[in-house]
């Protein structure tokens, strides 16, 4: 047992949303249709014209959080509303909604971290190839060109592109990501898809510090540490292979400037190495992320596999698409809970996650999502009772207390969700809010903003900097 350390003074605490998931009106105001508008929608969920309508109501949804306290805001950018066509012609009623949100955002005095693009492709480039394209490096670059000369006066954080390896692992399965129907090889596909994210991160965190020396800037990923499901020397392989593959190529990218080796030797054996573009590999090795950002929700257990499993289908389920016959087995870790989603909870392993991120890259870490999705319910007399959801976000602080402890450097805490918003294909019943939106899966009700209870103790752990939880 260790005495714990308290929280920096200035701790970003805060929550996140996602540009789509939030706004709505999709397609008002100028802006130009994204891949989350034009691809197929799980059955039984909610579209996204409407969303929770932020759009419309931030300034009641920033009242909100500031009455929380909230020190951040992490938000997106949707990048077909500032540039319809995903390049080229501006749409100053979009570079206006987000210079008012932001604005909002300080009046309050939250900072906001901005995500540059979160699984919303603008869907003219879509057409075009979409991150198929070896275009599509700079087509993010004059995007984000735009975002640094509008916005890069307020905004001091800035993220590159959230969840990379989330789309490159489990991205069909859950329509995040697009891969063109004639592919003979899917693994090539999509490793070429995510060479050209890694190229356009590397250039958009370039030209963040050539236009704004004083901003900060990092990459987003879904960190999540492997276990081995058992001391067997060939579980331990497993677990070295699935850090690799889907945790390490990503940062080790972002802050080194190179594979990893046993992803490319991985890549190698599956004839799927990406092709480097003249110019990429020096873009990669120069740009520097200031910190790393991860989402945590859950660790992830795998064993040894001999590679003699029959997939049929790659993303046929969440096992099959988080699992690499070879390499390793996704399993169920017998030691941990889910929740009603069936998502395991693991706090311990979010500390375990902290101090290894710490000791590979040392430098500070933000956390941009954790949280717990749930069916919550409104009462008649407008409360939610949310216990499970306090009970969770407690357990993880204590967690980043440890980790600081520990001696991680650690910037802020923003966990899903700020608001109710409609999860990436389980809809709106699928609750992550401090605050929850009165509107059903196709039933959009009076969209009105109530509290939770998690809301009322969120707000004293920022008032007390994280002692009293
Ligand atoms: C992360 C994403 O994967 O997890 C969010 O960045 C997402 O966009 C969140 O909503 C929760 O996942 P889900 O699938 O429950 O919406």
């Amino acid at each position: 047992h260790q005495t714990l350390k308290p929280f920096p003074k200035d701790f970003l605490w805060g929550a996140s949303t996602s540009a789509y998931q939030v706004e709505g009106a999709s397609l008002e105001d100028g802006k130009g249709p994204s891949f989350q508008d034009t691809k197929k929608l799980p059955p039984g969920t909610a579209d996204l014209t409407v969303s929770v309508d932020h759009y419309h109501r931030y300034k009641e949804d920033i009242a909100l959080m500031a009455e929380m306290g909230f020190k951040a805001y992490r938000f997106s950018i949707s990048w077909s509303r500032v540039l319809p066509d995903g390049i080229g012609k501006v749409n100053p009623k979009g570079i206006e909604f987000y210079n008012n949100l932001i604005d909002e955002c300080l009046k309050y005095g939250i900072e906001p971290i901005i995500t540059m693009f979160h699984f919303d492709m603008p869907a003219a480039l879509e057409e075009k190839g979409s991150w198929s394209n070896a275009s599509s490096s700079e087509w993010f670059k004059e995007f984000a060109r735009v975002l640094f000369e509008n916005y890069g006066d307020r905004v001091k954080y800035w993220l590159t592109i959230n969840e990379q390896n989330m789309m490159t692992l489990v991205g069909p399965l859950i329509g995040t990501l697009r891969v063109p129907e004639a592919t003979t090889n899917l693994t090539k596909e999509i490793y070429q898809q995510n060479h050209h994210q890694l190229v356009a991160q590397a250039k958009a965190m370039q030209l963040c510090h050539e236009m704004l020396p004083k901003a900060k800037i990092g990459p987003a990923p879904n960190i999540a540490l492997a276990y081995p499901n058992s001391n067997r020397p060939e579980d331990i392989i497993a677990e070295q292979n699935a850090n690799a593959i889907r945790n390490w190529l990503y940062l080790d990218m972002a802050v080194y400037g190179r594979y990893n080796n046993l992803v490319w030797a991985y890549l190698e054996a599956k004839d799927a190495t990406p092709t480097f573009a003249p110019g990429d590999a020096e873009v990669l090795k120069v740009a520097k992320p200031d910190f790393i950002a991860f989402n945590y929700y859950t660790s992830f257990t795998v064993e040894a596999s001999d590679g003699s499993e029959q997939i049929a289908d790659k993303f046929a389920d969440q096992q099959s698409a988080m699992s690499e016959p070879g390499y390793y087995r996704s399993v169920q870790n017998q030691n941990l809970k889910k929740t009603e989603f069936g998502w395991e909870i693991d706090p311990v392993g979010f500390r375990a996650t902290m101090r290894a991120l710490y000791d590979r890259y040392q430098l500070p870490l933000l956390v941009t999502e954790n949280g717990i999705g749930a069916y919550d319910e409104l009462t008649a007399d407008g409360k939610v009772h949310d216990p499970y959801r306090i009970v969770y976000l407690r357990e993880h602080i204590v967690q980043i207390k440890e980790a600081i402890s520990d001696g991680v450097e650690m910037l802020g805490y923003n966990p899903w969700s700020a608001i109710d918003l409609i999860s990436t294909h389980e809809g709106i019943k699928k609750r992550y809010g401090f605050i929850y939106v009165d509107r059903d899966e196709f039933d959009l009700k009076t969209l009105k903003r109530y509290r939770k209870d998690s809301f009322y103790w969120y707000k004293k752990v920022i008032a007390t900097n994280g002692e009293n939880l």
